[in-house]
Parts: C-alpha cells; sequence; structure tokens
C-alpha cells in the first residue's frame, strides 16, 4: 500500500472489504475499522472502500468530512484535541487554540512537518467544569491560558 507503506494493512483491509463487498449500509462501520487499521483514510483508501461497497468516492467523502471523528491526513505522534464545545468557547479556547497554531505553525487539521504533533478541534471533552480544556494523546489538561497551553506543549517536545 503506497498510503500506509505496508503490504500487510493492505491485505488486512482487503479482507474488511470484502466482508462488506457490495453492501454501502456498511460504509461507516468499514471507514471505523480502516482508520483503525491505518490511522487515517487517504485517497487510496476511500476509493478501494468506495468499489468495494459499491458506492462513490464523492459519498465516501461526504461521511468523512461529516464525522469528525474520521480524518485524511496522518495522525502526529501527539494529539491534541482542544475542546471548542459551548463551555470550554465561552471560557476562551478559541484563543488557547489560536496560541497553538502559531506555536507549532500549523492550522488545526494539520500536524507538523516532523510528525510531531497534530492539532485538531473537538466538541466537548466531558469536563466543562475544567474548561478550557485540551488533550494530549487523551490526557486532559484544563483551566487552560494560551500560556499554559504553551508550556503543556512543552512537556512534549
Ligand atoms: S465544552 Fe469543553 S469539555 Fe465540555
Amino acid at each position: 500500500m503506497e498510503a500506509c507503506q505496508c503490504e500487510a494493512k493492505w491485505e488486512e483491509l482487503d479482507k474488511i472489504i470484502a466482508a462488506h463487498r457490495g453492501r454501502p449500509s456498511d460504509l461507516i462501520e468499514v471507514l471505523h475499522k480502516a482508520q483503525e487499521l491505518i490511522g487515517y483514510l487517504p485517497r487510496q483508501v476511500q476509493v478501494a472502500i468506495a468499489e468495494g461497497l459499491g458506492v462513490s468516492l464523492a459519498e465516501v467523502y461526504s461521511v468523512i468530512s461529516f464525522y469528525h471523528h474520521f480524518t485524511v491526513k496522518p495522525k502526529g505522534k501527539y494529539q491534541i484535541s482542544v475542546c471548542k464545545g459551548t463551555a470550554c468557547y465561552v471560557k476562551g479556547s478559541p484563543e488557547i487554540l489560536e496560541r497553538l497554531e502559531k506555536e507549532l505553525g500549523i492550522k488545526a487539521g494539520d500536524s507538523t512537518e516532523d510528525g510531531k504533533f497534530s492539532l485538531e478541534v473537538v466538541r466537548c471533552l466531558g469536563a466543562c467544569g475544567l474548561g478550557p480544556v485540551m488533550t494530549v494523546n487523551k490526557r486532559a489538561h484544563g483551566l487552560l491560558k494560551p500560556e499554559t497551553a504553551v508550556e503543556v506543549l512543552k512537556q512534549y517536545q
């Protein structure tokens, strides 16, 4: 597989697709499994799934775009998720995100060139009382200010 450079993963993906062949209603389930296997959903994988399930590529892409969980880009070693749910938003999460984007030199949805960090926006992490909140590889950091968010980042650099 060019996308993930791994023959074994292509084989595994083929098996997943084969188990759902010709079943368009299984699209979300197959996308979940493919992302679990590869880590993200590059175009080659989308094409293989579309062909296997008998749906259009546009349909695959629209599902991927609709569900925040899916990503078409590889994630970084450290995945930073900044909460922009209502409680965090009103407590200043836009400023946190802006500061992290500046510090990392990337926009939300992207990864740093060295593959170390990726940045994304999420909706409510379930810790509203600690807002604004971000997680780094699922570890939560709360009551953030732009400067403390940068301090957190430094722990991982
Ligand atoms: S709104 Fe951010 S944790 Fe709930």
